[in-house]
């Protein structure tokens, strides 16, 4: 079943919010029947392979805790689906949403809907489907892009930061934008006070402004959300001063101040930044970033079966 919109609930005022706050409203993903359990084993079944990410990491991970790559080898999408609601891990079938037949016309809706919503053309946008256990979570990290959550079962609370040079220096952020690294950036202890706690229940959706450094922390459940990325001509304007002043930095030795550049010199930097990527892409492999640790197992404790020589003792996966 199709409801109407799958939107519901965004904010009279958030247009003019948009872009500036933390926004809260609603979707109907859930009646769709696209995030049942059968239907996220089908997804995982048919998925292609190179495109599923499976992961494990401490329970109740502290914003700074990192997480540790794996595989799932022969199992069926149902297995999966069990071993990620009884262990210790976390799925995810990364851009599903956009290239998936059955979540597709979904995704585009949805997308659409939101582009009404906030008046921001979308540029691009792409999607994955993520299935994470109980107290599992997403280390403190900011996104290239625009983000946002459409969570769909389970609860969890997102935890959004500052978009300042406290919380995410600029030579943090370029180096995510031009991926010398995924999205990993530095954590400090003294950070957690600046948080804002979004906690998410079913069908509830959060945005948050670009660049806005963030971590998730999972409830006791099963939780299935859908991850959005996507860009506007804004972030595609703010993302090229970035770029192009992070080269400068690196190539130059210069000591550009990317938050400080005015709106109307943003253009030049996003045409610079459009010139650059061409001239000398960024080289980057996650495989090589994070290498594969662990076998999902349903017979090993927390579902993990840990590959020789890996198997860090600090992690806590007891039931
Ligand atoms: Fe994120």
């Amino acid at each position: 079943m199709t409801p109407e919109t799958l939107i519901a609930s965004w904010p009279s005022d958030g247009k003019a919010r948009y872009g500036k706050e933390i926004i809260r409203f609603n979707n109907r993903l859930a009646e769709t029947g696209l995030f049942t359990d059968e239907a996220l084993a089908a997804l995982l079944d048919r998925h292609p392979r190179d495109r599923r990410d499976f992961c494990t990491m401490k329970k109740n991970p502290p914003p700074g805790e990192t997480w540790i790559a794996g595989e799932a080898g022969d199992l069926s999408g149902a297995e999966i689906v069990q071993a990620v609601r009884t262990g210790a891990l976390w799925a995810s079938c990364r851009g599903a949403m956009a290239t998936d037949s059955q979540y597709r016309p979904v995704f585009e809706r949805i997308m659409g809907e939101f582009s009404k919503a906030t008046g921001q053309p979308i540029l691009s946008a792409t999607a994955s489907v993520l299935i994470s256990g109980p107290s599992m979570g997403i280390f403190f990290h900011c996104d290239p892009a625009e983000t946002m959550l459409f969570h769909v079962r389970g609860t969890k609370t997102l935890n959004v930061y500052p978009r300042t040079d406290d919380y995410i220096p600029e030579v943090a952020l370029e180096a995510i934008l031009l991926k010398e690294n995924l999205s990993d950036a530095p954590w400090r202890d003294d950070m957690a006070a600046g948080a804002t706690p979004v906690t998410l229940s079913p069908g509830e959706s959060v945005c948050w402004p670009l660049h806005g450094p963030h971590n998730v922390i999972n409830g006791p459940d099963l939780n299935v959300s859908v991850s959005v990325e996507y860009s506007t001509p804004r972030s595609a304007m703010t993302n090229g001063v970035f770029y192009t002043n992070g080269l400068l930095r690196r190539r130059l030795g210069l000591k550009p101040h990317s938050r400080a550049t005015p709106l109307a010199a943003q253009p030049l930097y996003w045409l610079a930044a459009k010139a650059l990527k061409t001239l000398a892409p960024p080289r980057y492999n996650a495989e090589t970033v994070h290498p594969r640790q662990f076998d999902i197992d349903l017979s090993a404790p927390g579902n993990i079966r840990w590959r020789p020589g890996c198997g860090p003792e600090t992690l806590d996966r007891a039931a």
